[in-house]
């Protein structure tokens, strides 16, 4: 069975709420879901299929450090896999995951469509079915 490995840091919540959504749509597409916060994530992605990365908008439009901090340390083994990648905002319009994208291709990273963003919390139908259709695309 393939597998996903979703890996996310969450301050308050509402990335790691996306996390869940993201796995729920992966496994509805018949794939093995591991999901880890990324203190507690294996350095090891040799047994991923594909992986999904979470961070929140933070400092000033910024992927959080602690994600910044693991992606150095296993940025080679993300080339050559699909990765997705997802986090939630409040006031501004999305640019840290723009940027997050632009940073992972020139590492020759291949990320999945835009990423998928929501506003705070996934608490309504259509921010859960963007993230479980998000968890699909990122398997296919
Ligand atoms: C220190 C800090 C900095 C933040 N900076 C931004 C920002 O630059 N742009 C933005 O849209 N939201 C920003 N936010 C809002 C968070 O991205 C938002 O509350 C998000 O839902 C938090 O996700 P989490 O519950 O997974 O931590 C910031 C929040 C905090 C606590």
């Amino acid at each position: 069975m393939a597998k996903l490995s979703i890996i996310y840091y969450s301050g308050s919540g509402n990335t790691e709420q996306m996390a869940d959504l993201i796995g729920e749509g992966a496994e509805s597409a018949g794939v093995e879901v591991v999901k880890s916060q990324v203190e507690a994530a294996e350095e090891s992605l040799a047994e991923a299929d594909f992986v999904a990365l979470g961070s929140p908008s933070t400092g000033s439009e910024e992927v959080a450090p602690e994600i910044v901090e693991y992606i150095e340390r296993v940025k080679d083994k993300l080339v050559g896999k699909k990765i997705g990648v997802f986090g939630s905002y409040d006031w501004g319009f999305g640019e840290w995951i723009n940027m997050w994208i632009e940073e992972l291709k020139n590492e020759n990273i291949e990320v999945v469509g835009e990423g998928c963003i929501v506003h705070l919390t996934p608490d309504d139908d259509e921010k859960i079915e963007k993230c479980k259709n998000y968890g699909i695309e990122i398997v296919k």
